[in-house]
């Protein structure tokens, strides 16, 4: 052997190769976090009602998910479509309609009910990174037992992404004000949630959101996302973040999240 060649050890190179395709990782892993966090600056922007009623949604559906067992990747799934399930709602051809105060015509109606596939359309591009993201939102306003939009999936044949936030996004659109209707207690919002059961929402789901554990949780969650005074806090925390934060650490508010909105 040359005296000049010094030899590697294989152990070294095996190292230096794991410690590279970490790197790599990691630096998919923040720019995927960076490509959420745009797109939920973005829906902040055309709409902070929107931005702040995701974020609730967010935070009951990770209860609800933690509490049914989801593994990691499937509580980011549902962290992703929670997050991005009304962006449908920012088409230039439905924002009128959203931010009226008089109650829906029925063309009005039926265009409401385009939002899921416009915003799935959105978010198409994303599917090859996300597979479950354009699905979920797509059957966020899908029911249990079929009667739901835009395809009528019945059950089981709705993706479980979108039967944790459908419960999630009810409890919030009974529980927050809104331009039209007053925002309803605690209480009301699961009894309602409740109602659906076997109907609208997954009925195993529904029993899991009834559990006394989830109960408190999700109290405490919105008793938090409806304090001013942790808003304010967050407000400021909000001010010094350097980072994308879609990792399980969504912000919880926005300002302006007890403004009147409409959710549906
Ligand atoms: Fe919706």
């Amino acid at each position: 052997m040359r005296r000049d060649i010094v030899p590697i050890s294989v152990g070294a190179a095996a190292t230096g190769l794991i410690f590279r395709e970490h790197a790599l990782r990691s630096q998919a892993e923040r720019l995927s976090a960076a490509t959420m966090e745009t797109l939920l600056n973005a829906i902040d922007a055309n709409d902070a009602d929107t931005g702040s009623h995701v974020r609730r949604v967010a935070s009951y559906a990770l209860i609800l998910g933690q509490a049914a067992g989801l593994d990691d990747r499937t509580m980011h799934s549902v962290e992703r479509v929670a997050l991005f399930h009304d962006i449908g709602k920012l088409h230039g051809a439905l924002t009128d309609i959203f931010h009226e105060s008089t109650k829906l015509t029925p063309e009005e109606r039926r265009a409401v009910m385009t939002h899921p596939i416009r915003g799935a359309e959105v978010l198409a591009p994303l599917s090859a990174f996300y597979p479950e993201l354009d699905k979920g939102v797509a059957a966020h306003h899908e029911r249990w037992d079929g009667s739901g939009y835009p395809r009528g999936l019945k059950g089981r044949r709705i993706p479980l992404t979108a039967r944790v936030v459908a419960i999630a996004d009810s409890f919030d659109a009974i529980t927050h004000v809104r331009r039209y209707s007053p925002g309803r207690s605690f209480k009301v919002g699961v009894e309602a949630i409740e109602a659906g059961k076997g109907t609208q929402f997954d009925p195993d789901l529904v029993d899991l959101f009834l559990s006394p554990s989830v109960q408190q949780r999700i109290e405490s969650a919105m008793r938090e996302a409806h304090s001013p005074r942790k808003k304010n806090a967050n407000r400021r925390r909000g001010a010094k973040k350097a980072g994308p934060d879609i990792t399980f650490r969504w912000r919880p508010l926005s300002p302006g999240s007890q403004s009147r909105d409409r959710q549906r």
